[in-house]
């Protein structure tokens, strides 16, 4: 034993979990400003972008993963076994380590010759030598970013919305994130959509398995048992960049597989027998976006019918859990139609929750008005026949039985603190279920940008964003850059931060008190934000303000009150009672 009642062993166990997140914060490709319009990326960004671009499997055109091309050619096992035994061993570790150095280099080598034909043989040299690669697949790897470079490298924005205003033709392109789909370059091009019957795309598909396996069983770890119903929030912009992995993951809740018509058009289910399945059917209630809506029609009429069809399966309700609680609403005097209902949105022609108005304008004064608010927004039912008719008894009903929430984050460029519609949609629902089930569901997030497909709570989430950007010099220095804008968009993140506190409990004290540090207390960085823009100061202070007055922060007296001065000063300098330079 050593200091701290703690073995070597057990030490060592936990130092090597700390250094693993910590390679997990550090790994994150976060946003060091905001887009310049018209501007092409730097070249360091454009490495960051490529090195993840190339870490993903790219079955379509037969290109492998660098990262695994690398582990390959030294002898190691696949890059994923590293990247799942690096929080456990120290030699899994070592070797993780190495299998990125030698990408990172042998970017670097690609970049350095000009990341033109001389920088395809850069690459593959370096990769040859140090790491005995196979020229024949890392080529195809660099001439696939090579032709990427390329198209980042120029930037057509500021020529096309000249165009585009003079009601000239803009050509068109795939709408999606460039991780998933480099070919949305060159930008400045007219976004187009999926086609709604190719989705879930048969990559979507593959997948989901991974992440849904990763949601139950990280469900079972914390409450020992699945969870009978979970809440889902689906947006068309996800599913269109993903090509449905929501909706994938949706239909493998319920147990249920896509099938392709002879026009390759997904327009059907299976079900997935339950000997195969080996766990039971999920109750999934989805309330999706408007934009999901208007873009997915085929795709909502397609879950309501995987609902339909597994609630009409001759299966016991242990294994069936959609049959076990429509039994329970038929006994209840339902009618059939109604009990099935699972497809949630807005009223036509509405769109949003109208949560984050209401958290961000302070307009509510007990929790559940923002759940109650959610549910009126949401609660018109689509599917056959349904046609978004007004539901909001049935919302209701499904919402008392959701013991988990859940949404799929499909890139790391805006998550839960970037953008208010995430604690708007998935906030709003967690705070409708709590009211209508008597308890807190529990929150999650999944994360399928990493190879291993990840599920993290909302706490975590909340955290490692907290780390990655809002308190990360890299970020917001990133974002100072920007003057006016930049202050701004901090005080967005610690606004959006709140929000996660009003809408499902999520933020720790230290993400406030840190927050408060960084940016109030600290005299010269207040000052920074101060001089570039004393509206959003002020409303980034008077926010702490009221994470603590509402009891979301158990600040120190001696902070709240030096807060208090600080908010009170802007305000008489904002309204000019003293003088401002
Ligand atoms: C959507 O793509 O469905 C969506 C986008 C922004 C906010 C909410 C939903
Ligand atoms: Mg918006």
């Amino acid at each position: 034993m050593s200091r701290g009642g703690l073995s070597h062993e057990e030490r060592d166990r936990i130092v090597l979990r700390l250094y693993d997140e910590l390679l997990e914060i550090e790994q994150r490709l976060i946003p060091t400003g905001l887009h310049v319009f018209g501007r092409a990326p730097e070249e360091h960004e454009a490495a960051d972008a490529l090195r993840m671009i190339a870490s993903f499997d790219r079955p379509e055109i037969a290109v492998r993963a660098l990262p695994d091309l690398v582990a390959t050619g030294l002898g190691l096992p696949a890059y994923r076994t590293l990247l799942e035994k690096s929080g456990a061993s120290e030699e899994g570790l070592a070797q993780r380590e190495r299998v990125e150095g030698i990408v990172r280099q042998a970017i670097g080598s690609f970049m350095g010759a000009g990341g033109g034909p001389a920088g395809v043989e850069a690459g593959t040299d370096f990769l040859a030598h140090k790491a005995g690669v196979a020229r024949e697949e890392s080529v195809k790897v660099f001439q696939l970013l090579s032709g990427i470079r390329e198209r980042l490298s120029v930037n057509h924005e500021l020529d096309a919305l000249m165009r585009a205003l003079r009601g000239e033709y803009i050509e068109p392109g795939p709408g999606a994130d460039i991780i998933q789909n480099p070919a949305i370059l060159p930008t400045g091009r007219n976004t187009h959509a999926v086609n709604p019957y190719g989705v879930p795309s048969v990559t979507a598909w593959q997948k989901s398995e991974a992440i849904v396996n990763a949601l139950l069983d990280r469900h079972w770890r914390e409450m020992g048992r699945y969870p009978e119903a979970i809440g889902m929030v689906l947006w068309g912009m996800d599913n269109i960049k993903t090509q449905g992995e929501g909706v994938a993951q949706a239909l493998r809740l319920l147990g249920v597989e896509p099938r392709r018509d002879s026009m390759n058009r997904v327009t059907d289910i299976a079900v997935i027998p339950r000997e195969s399945l080996g766990r039971p059917r999920i109750d999934v209630v989805m309330t999706v976006s408007g934009i999901f809506r208007d873009l997915f029609g085929s795709t909502m009429e397609l879950l309501d019918k995987a609902v339909r069809r597994v609630a009409a399966l001759d299966e016991p309700g242990e294994s069936n859990f959609v049959r076990r609680h429509i039994n329970e609403q038929l006994a209840a005097g339902d009618p059939a139609e109604d009990a099935a209902v699972r497809v949630f949105s807005n009223a036509a022609g509405n769109y949003g929750t109208n949560v984050n108005f209401l958290v961000i304008d302070s307009q509510w004064e007990q929790a559940y008005e923002i759940g109650d608010l959610f549910v009126t927004r949401k609660c018109f039912a689509y599917g056959r026949g349904l046609d978004g008719r007004e539901a909001r008894q049935l919302l209701e009903r499904a919402l008392a039985r959701v013991e988990a929430t859940y949404q799929n984050i499909d890139n790391t460029e805006i998550g839960v603190t970037d953008v208010d519609h995430y604690f708007e949609y998935l906030g709003g629902l967690s705070q409708a279920v709590e009211k209508r089930a008597g308890t807190k569901p529990k929150v999650y997030l999944g994360d399928t940008l990493t190879p291993l497909g990840k599920v993290r709570s909302l706490g975590e989430t909340v955290r490692l964003e907290t780390r990655a950007k809002t308190l990360n010099p890299k970020w917001y220095e990133g974002m100072l850059r920007h003057g006016f804008c930049g202050v701004a968009e901090i005080e967005h993140h610690v606004a959006n931060t709140f929000g996660w506190s009003a809408t499902a409990g999520a933020v720790d004290d230290w993400i406030y008190q840190e927050i408060a540090g960084t940016f109030v207390l600290d005299e010269s960085m207040f000052e920074r934000l101060r001089r570039f823009n004393p509206h959003a100061t002020r409303s980034l202070v008077g926010r702490l303000l009221e994470a603590e007055h509402r009891g979301y922060w158990a600040a120190d007296a001696g902070v709240t009150e030096r807060l208090r001065d600080i908010f009170a000063g802007l305000e008489d300098r904002l309204e000019g009672v003293s003088a401002s330079r």
